[in-house]
């Protein structure tokens, strides 16, 4: 029989006595592209962690094979000498240090004591034309946009002897150039023999670039199939084990008066050759869901962070909610005048990452539950805590756990409890569904109309075309800071956004 480049066998995790992975089995052949799906929690990073030695043999039960014999790492170390590397769902790289540094990093060419300092130049130039990225070796990596990172993160990885790529969730936040940029980098590595294991939520992506498709579902493998064979349907069915018949379910909602006027919005960084947000207003209705489309830069989150009093950097802009001009210059004047924001970055404005899994839901109202002598109504809390936690069908062993044990969609979805708990006139979200599963996508979306249904308004900034139009009432579009459409739902195509978001001039 011939022997598979990967054999993963009966991989059993579990983590304080809860199963993460029950015996969950994969292989994998030379230059293969096998997709992982599943829903939020269903167990594929785990997986993929298992594999690449962040959880060390003996930490789980199973066999793993690589190249006919068995893995024993105690670290990502091992596997990377053997050729299996990981690209993480959360990146990674040193931000203060430059692109080639941190493709060096504890890579380095040359004796210790003397770096061929221009070897490594070289090779950093050849690696970053091959992921045809375009900046110099010493750039820091600061500097660089998301996608851009990733790009980086790949070109680290080509460095390395790469048999096995691991890809986990890597276009949640790319742009569609980057995106395509890398599809064609698999691709090439793909002919070149290279195997890529592929995490993604999008479906499209996964039925174009994979040969395989295998599907978990609560750590159990469901199956593996051909992608051939596949339609986006059928990987649906087997990941949430039922059909879904419709992927926006729009419901008829009360429009009201308008209850938000923004004017003149203007924001800039220091330094900068043109605003951010150049002088723009819009007013939102109550009950309404208003989308905000455009691309990467054309300063969405920018004009959101000017209503939530957290932009950094000089901004004016006049707020007037129910008719009174606010003045919001900060996270809490906001909340305090009824407006609540999920943040498109969880990793740097969302979370508390040690804390409770609970109290990161409760965090912006603990002043609710103040007891006698300042101590805090814990039975209060906690229903609060399990009444969202239900609601949002965040996955969590206990609402105890510190919330960095989550999976990423369920941190998100944590996230968005939050807010909710704030009881806001206002919810703004900020690419609300990003790594979040189609199911739970769905769930999410009901949960919004239910939202409008009962006076909330909702804005919603999202990249993806298919959502903001099956969503919103109204769509505004951005480009280059500037406010350059506003549509009704009706008729709306993405042609008609895309058209709008890139146009040039006035
Ligand atoms: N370090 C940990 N401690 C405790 N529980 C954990 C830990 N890591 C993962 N889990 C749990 O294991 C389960 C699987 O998580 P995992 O991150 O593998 O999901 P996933 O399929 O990658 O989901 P997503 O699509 O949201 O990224 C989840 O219930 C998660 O809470
Ligand atoms: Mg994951």
């Amino acid at each position: 029989m011939k022997q598979p480049l990967l054999d993963m066998r009966g991989i059993v995790k579990s983590f304080s006595g809860v199963r993460a992975l029950n015996g969950v089995s994969i292989q994998l052949e030379k230059g293969e592209v096998l997709s992982v799906c599943g829903e939020n929690g269903s167990g594929k990073s785990t997986l993929m962690k298992v594999l690449s030695g962040v959880w060390p043999f003996a930490s789980y039960e199973g066999e793993i094979f690589f190249e006919g014999s068995q893995v024993k790492a105690s670290s990502i170390r091992d596997t990377e000498v053997l050729g299996i590397v990981i690209i993480h769902q959360e990146l990674a790289l040193v931000k203060e240090l430059s692109v080639l540094e941190n493709i060096f990093l504890g890579n380095e060419l040359g004796s210790f004591a003397r770096l061929d300092d221009e070897a490594m130049y070289r090779r950093t130039s050849e690696l970053l034309a091959r992921v045809k990225l375009d900046v110099l070796p010493d750039t820091l990596v600061r500097d660089l946009g998301v996608g851009q990172q990733q790009l980086v993160e790949i070109a680290k990885a080509l460095n390395k002897n790469v048999k096995l790529l691991i890809l986990d969730e890597p276009t949640s936040s790319l742009t569609s150039t980057e995106i395509e940029i890398l599809l064609n980098i698999v691709s090439e590595l793909k002919a070149q023999g290279i195997a890529c294991i592929y995490i993604s939520h999008k479906l499209d992506e996964v039925l174009s670039l994979s040969d395989w498709v295998a599907v978990i579902r609560d750590g159990e493998h469901i199956a593996t199939k051909a992608a051939a064979d596949l339609t986006q349907n059928d990987i649906i069915g087997m990941m949430v084990g039922r059909q879904l018949d419709e992927l926006f379910p729009r419901e008829v909602h009360d429009i009201g008066e308008v209850i938000l006027r923004v004017s003149h919005a203007t924001a800039m960084q220091a330094g900068a050759s043109r605003p951010q947000v150049d002088d723009v207003s819009f007013k939102l209705h109550q009950g309404e869901i208003l989308g905000i489309a455009g691309l990467i830069g054309s300063g969405r989150t920018e004009l959101m962070q000017c209503l939530y009093g957290c932009y950094d950097g000089q901004y004016s802009v006049n707020i007037e909610l129910e008719g009174k001009e606010k003045a919001i210059r900060s996270q809490r004047t906001a909340l305090q005048a009824g407006i609540a924001m999920v943040p498109e970055d969880r990793k740097r404005h969302g979370i508390v990452p040690i804390m409770s899994v609970g109290r990161n839901i409760t965090l912006s109202v603990l002043d609710n539950y103040k007891a006698l002598f300042g101590a805090i109504d814990e039975d209060k809390e906690s229903q609060d805590i399990d009444d969202y936690i239900a609601r949002l069908k965040v996955k969590t062993a206990s609402a105890d756990l510190a919330i960095k044990n989550l999976s990423g969609g369920n941190q998100q979805k944590a996230i968005i409890a939050k807010c909710l708990l704030t009881h806001p006139k206002i919810l703004i979200l900020d690419e609300p569904t990003r790594g979040i599963d189609v199911g739970a996508k769905y769930e999410i979306y009901k949960l919004m109309f239910a939202l409008v249904k009962e006076g909330v308004s909702i804005i919603m900034v999202s990249s993806e075309l298919p959502e903001v139009i099956g969503i919103s009432d109204r769509v505004l579009v951005m480009h280059e800071g500037k406010l350059k459409g506003d549509f009704g739902y009706r008729g709306l195509t993405q042609e008609i956004i895309m058209n709008c978001a890139i146009k040039e001039g006035a």
